[in-house]
């Protein structure tokens, strides 16, 4: 095959925001595949908040990054080379095929997926893992019933705009909380009865006016003061998921805490956390569910698609910062 594959390493464990110098871009000479294997020409990679936990040398619910190892990603991309029994030149997948061009890989945990159903990037987005967390986060640990008040933060996000459209389907009254006047006309135009922007005005005033009977689900992607606020407002038996908290992954001091958790007690509430690779045994079924959705225009997806491996060190600060208007993607072109 004598290919060349480009590929991010990461360099160094980041201190804060992450630095264009703690990742490495390298070429290597790709390597045929094994007995078994397959080779990915990788097509769009998904670039999650997630990464930045990755990256950093703690225990948690995946081992971290090691120094010098490619930098994981979820991503799509079509097979070019198989060794593989149950996977031919031209299938389409999904997998932790990392930030490179091309992975060598065995088939364990590839997902095959249907490019007619949707273009690749909604499957990474909408019908990929964001939208997988917003399903069952929301319906799992929400658990949110007609006519409750459901409120999401980061909710022009991938995760953020899918569980507010879900919380509509299933006959709630949705708030939304994110950063701007674009990304809150965005959350109207989405059917969400109410946006606040948390950059602007007083969000916490915004939130006791918009939620008058108190929150009955609030899914958390953000942390820190946001959660505290949403605290102060619950109703009695309210929900709280907490997916994220991406104001608190470039901390370099300790991860602020919510100091209003009494407000658990005093309304008999309850706090979970979710992580979407628990329900991995039932994704099949909840994209075929959302899928029905999309057909029927009650689900939309969006994907803010940067083009080129090369910009993966920039396009992930998008993230942190709040450019990125949908599900952050990079086209490997
Ligand atoms: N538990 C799980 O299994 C699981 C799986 C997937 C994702 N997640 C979590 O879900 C959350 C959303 O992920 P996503 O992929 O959908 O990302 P995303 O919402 O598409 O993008 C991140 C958004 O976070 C907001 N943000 C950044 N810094 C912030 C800050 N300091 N305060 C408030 N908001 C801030 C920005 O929106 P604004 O412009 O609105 O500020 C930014 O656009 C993350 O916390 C992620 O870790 C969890």
């Amino acid at each position: 095959m004598a290919r060349k594959n480009h590929r991010f390493t990461l360099a160094a464990r980041p201190v804060g925001l992450p630095k264009p110098t703690d990742f490495a871009y390298e070429e290597e000479e790709l390597r045929e595949p094994g007995p078994g294997e397959l080779v990915v020409k990788v097509q769009y990679i998904s670039l999650d908040p997630a990464m930045r936990g990755w990256m950093n040398d703690v225990k948690s619910y995946i081992p971290p990054i090691k120094i010098g190892e490619v930098m994981r990603a979820g991503a799509i991309g079509s097979v070019v080379a198989s060794n593989h029994p149950g996977f031919a030149v031209g299938d389409h997948v999904s997998g932790a095929f990392g930030v490179q061009e091309f992975a060598v890989l065995q088939g364990d945990g590839l997902i095959k997926v249907d490019p007619k159903q949707a273009p690749l990037p909604v499957m990474l987005s909408a019908l990929g893992m964001p939208g997988l967390t917003a399903y069952f986060g929301l319906l799992e640990v929400g658990k949110p019933v007609a006519g409750n008040t459901v409120v999401v933060s980061g909710a022009a996000g991938a995760v953020g705009s899918v569980v507010g459209q879900i919380a509509k389907i299933h006959g709630c009254r949705v708030v939304g909380i994110a950063g701007g006047a674009d990304k809150c006309r965005y959350l109207t135009e989405l059917g969400f009865d109410a946006a606040i922007d948390y950059k602007a005005g007083d969000y916490k005033a915004e939130l006791r006016a918009h939620c008058p009977k108190g929150i009955d689900v609030f899914f958390d992607n953000v942390g820190g003061d946001i959660l505290d606020a949403a605290l102060t407002q619950l109703a009695r038996h309210a929900r709280i998921v907490i997916c994220g908290a991406i104001s608190q992954y470039n901390n370099t001091t300790a991860v602020k805490g919510p100091s209003n958790y009494l407000s658990l007690l005093v309304n008999r509430a309850s706090m979970t956390g979710m992580v979407v690779f628990d329900y991995a045994a039932r994704y099949a079924d909840a994209v075929r569910e959302m899928a029905g959705w999309m057909a029927a225009g009650k689900l939309k997806s969006r994907e803010d698609i940067v083009r080129g491996l090369e910009q993966f060190p920039s396009a992930l600060l998008k993230l942190f910062s709040g450019e990125n208007h949908g599900k952050l993607v990079v086209e490997v072109v």
